[in-house]
């Protein structure tokens, strides 16, 4: 149904027409042992979740809701890349199917023209110093249009077919994020976190442009240079000199 050209990723895709959410459908198979690659799709979710705690309406039907099972050789403290890395994947993904200009709005979220197409939750499940699993989950709005989204969230928000005025294949457009995960999962894990860093500029959102920034020690403005191996936000302060932002209210 999905004709996939993978190895290993998707081999098992469940799909549920209905469902609270994928990410705590995948939680439970993962810990009953299913394998690297198991993907759960689902074409509403009754409890979508989003970062925070904040809820991901997703209660009808129009986008892409999908959870991955990874159990990466990687230690616990890199998890952070992985969300990096599947920004950066998703956005090339997208932006090779669609032909449309994408950017990562730091740590997770990705935009178009200014507004969110797409956020990524990644929960992970660690004992001593190995990752258990992983569980990446990411909402694409693809069909919606504008009248689904709640008003409060209207100004932030959009859908492929807002911005291109057409409806997409979601089947296709999941092949295509598939096939190129699994490619560029293989090149991450062989070769590191560099190429993903690269790739992570040249899609940065406002690189260099003046934003505020709000840590608990201190507030100031300054300007996106780039992601640390950590997954931190590397930014410049007015002085000239470099900060590394781990949490942070950021005004855009
Ligand atoms: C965010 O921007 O806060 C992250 C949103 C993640 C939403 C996806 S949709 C598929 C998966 N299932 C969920 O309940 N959440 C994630």
């Amino acid at each position: 149904k999905w004709g996939l050209e993978t190895e290993w990723l998707g081999k098992s895709i469940i799909f549920k027409e209905k469902i609270d959410s994928t990410q705590d459908v995948a939680h439970r198979l993962a810990r009953k042992g299913a394998e690297h690659g198991t993907i759960i799709i689902a074409d509403r979710q009754l409890s979508g979740r989003g970062r925070m705690e904040r809820q991901w309406i997703s209660d009808d039907s129009g986008g892409i809701w999908l959870s991955m099972i990874l159990r990466p050789p990687i230690p616990p403290h890199q998890a952070s890349q992985m969300t990096l890395f599947v920004a950066v994947t998703l956005v090339e993904a997208l932006e090779r199917a669609t032909g449309l200009s994408i950017q990562i709005k730091w740590p997770n979220d990705l935009f178009i023209n200014g507004k969110k197409i797409t956020g990524i939750l990644t929960e992970m499940q660690a004992e001593l110093e190995a990752i258990q699993y992983l569980i990446i989950g990411f909402g694409i709005n693809v069909n919606q249009n504008i009248d689904h989204f709640p008003e409060e969230i209207r100004d932030l928000v959009t859908s492929l077919q807002i911005v291109s005025g057409k409806e997409w294949n979601r089947t296709n457009l999941v092949q295509t994020i598939l096939q190129e995960f699994e490619e560029a999962y293989q090149n991450y894990i062989d070769n590191g976190f560099e190429l993903v860093k690269k790739k992570w500029i040249a899609h940065a959102y406002k690189l260099h442009e003046k934003i505020w920034i709000k840590t608990t020690q201190a507030s100031f403005y300054a300007t996106v240079q780039g992601i640390s191996n950590e997954g931190a936000l590397i930014v410049r302060n007015e002085n000239g000199e470099e900060k590394l932002i781990y949490s942070a209210e950021i005004n855009w």
